[in-house]
């Protein structure tokens, strides 16, 4: 069919609010998709962006049905499981903000660095954004597209080989842009500053970018008097301020963030927004992103930056354990091989309590447990759970969304193997893609 003719058809579909547009639209090429945006009006493009999350939606929630059934297999446990399909849906979706906005957008290695799964993320982003060098230096191999570097401070010893796998390097003070900023210059890059934008909401002070005192980023006062002096040495300014929030947050951060720094980034080449944005949840207003975004652009005439990293993967992976034996201490006590101290550090660091599919909160549902890690950490619990049948030794559990900031932080504590990773690919084939062992846990003692 002529292209011209698809898109007509296509146009249609939106209107309908038929919600196989949505799938058509991101299997068009870029230049069909460019004409397709421009033909819609408002209120067409609303409804696209609803019909691309509608999508999405129904996807995700035919995937846990997928999850559970590989869980009740003879899949070998703990392992993380990925959908590769999954991850792609979370890419259409930031590709949708890209194609709206002529954005840039950065996958942040530091939630999620299992390269076997980069080729379908490169399909769709720019990127990657990197914490140092063996993060510059896996984006640069295995990514293979535009690699930003920011480290709170560099060291001497690594930043020569940082530089050779980097295409932007971001400083986290002025002295670190005048030491490392000329050598970063004669390898080709470009350079940003990090700044504190003056304004966050993250409530808890472990995960708030700007919390009180925060490390984190040039401070305005700093700014103002050291930035005039160094200005032709920056190509960029970067913001990080987010954690799992919304675009509404956004919203609040680049009032403070336009008020402080507005006067300084005309004459930049970008602004980099950091991450934190959820921008692949059911509830994320999309629609005030691209708005926030294309506002920006206009305004000050750079290019933005998006470097999410949760977003890439959220609820693409799951964790599955075995329960390995049920005791009785008062309550009952359901132990399993994957633990939370090793394999979800986020759980007791956060704190937060994951899902798991069909279970409900401890009483819900007639079979009530406290869910425990193998290791010998007392606070090795993942917390209480309950379930509409009992749970025996050989029981499969599968955690939700696990494929973010699990696998980049899990540890060999008490000498406990880590979990598999396997990848369902889009052939629905599921792939061992590595097995640890022994080697791994004696290599890091030494
Ligand atoms: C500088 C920077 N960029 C990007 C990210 C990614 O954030 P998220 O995974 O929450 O989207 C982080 C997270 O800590 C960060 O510190």
């Amino acid at each position: 069919m002529a292209v011209d003719r698809k898109i007509e058809e296509m146009i249609q579909a939106i209107a309908a609010k038929d919600i196989d547009a949505a799938g058509a639209y991101h299997r068009l090429p870029g230049e069909a998709r460019r004409k397709v945006l421009e033909a819609l009006d408002g209120k067409g493009l609303r409804s696209l962006t609803r019909l691309i999350k509608n999508a999405k939606k129904q996807r995700f929630a035919a995937a846990d049905k997928r999850f559970l059934e590989i869980a009740d297999g003879d899949i070998a446990t703990p392992v993380y499981l990925i959908d590769e399909t999954l991850i792609e849906e979370n890419m259409r979706v930031m590709r949708y903000v890209k194609d709206r906005t002529g954005c840039r957008i950065l996958h942040a290695l530091k939630a999620y660095a299992s390269f076997s799964t980069f080729p379908v993320m490169r399909k769709y982003l720019d990127g990657v954004c990197a914490s140092g060098l063996n993060e510059a230096r896996l984006g640069y191999e295995e990514f293979g597209k535009e690699v930003h570097t920011f480290a709170v401070a560099y060291n001497e010893k690594e930043v020569g080989r940082i530089l050779k796998y980097s295409d932007v390097i971001i400083f986290n003070s002025f002295y670190q842009l005048r030491q490392y900023g000329p050598m970063a210059k004669k390898e080709g890059l470009e350079i940003g500053l990090r700044v504190n934008p003056g304004h966050s909401e993250v409530a808890t002070e472990m995960y708030n970018p700007c919390a009180p005192n925060s490390r984190l980023g040039v401070v305005y006062s700093a700014f103002k008097e050291e930035f005039p002096a160094s200005k032709e040495w920056v190509d960029g300014i970067h913001f990080h301020a987010m954690c799992e929030q919304n675009s509404d947050v956004l919203e609040r951060i680049l009032r403070s963030f336009e008020k402080l720094y507005g006067q300084y980034i005309r004459g930049s080449k970008w602004v980099n927004f950091g991450g934190g944005h959820h921008v692949t949840r059911n509830d994320y207003d999309i629609e005030r992103l691209i708005r926030l975004i294309n506002t920006f652009k206009k305004r000050y005439g750079v290019q933005v930056y998006l470097e999410p990293g949760e977003a890439s993967v959220l609820n693409a992976g799951v964790l599955i354990s075995t329960i390995l034996d049920v005791v009785k201490n008062k309550i009952e006590i359901a132990i399993m091989d994957a633990s939370a101290e090793a394999h979800m550090p986020d759980v007791l660091l956060m704190p937060y309590k994951p899902h798991i599919k069909g279970s409900a909160p401890p009483g819900k549902k007639r079979y009530t447990y406290s869910l425990g890690g193998p290791s010998c950490l007392a606070g090795d619990v993942v917390g209480g759970y309950s379930f509409d049948r009992p749970l025996k030794k050989g029981d499969k559990l599968v955690f939700a969304d696990m494929a973010l900031y699990s696998i980049v932080k899990n540890t060999t504590f008490n000498g406990i193997g880590l979990p598999d990773i396997a990848v369902i690919r889009s052939s629905g084939e599921i792939e061992l893609v590595k097995r640890f062992g022994y080697r791994e846990y004696r290599d890091r003692q030494s």
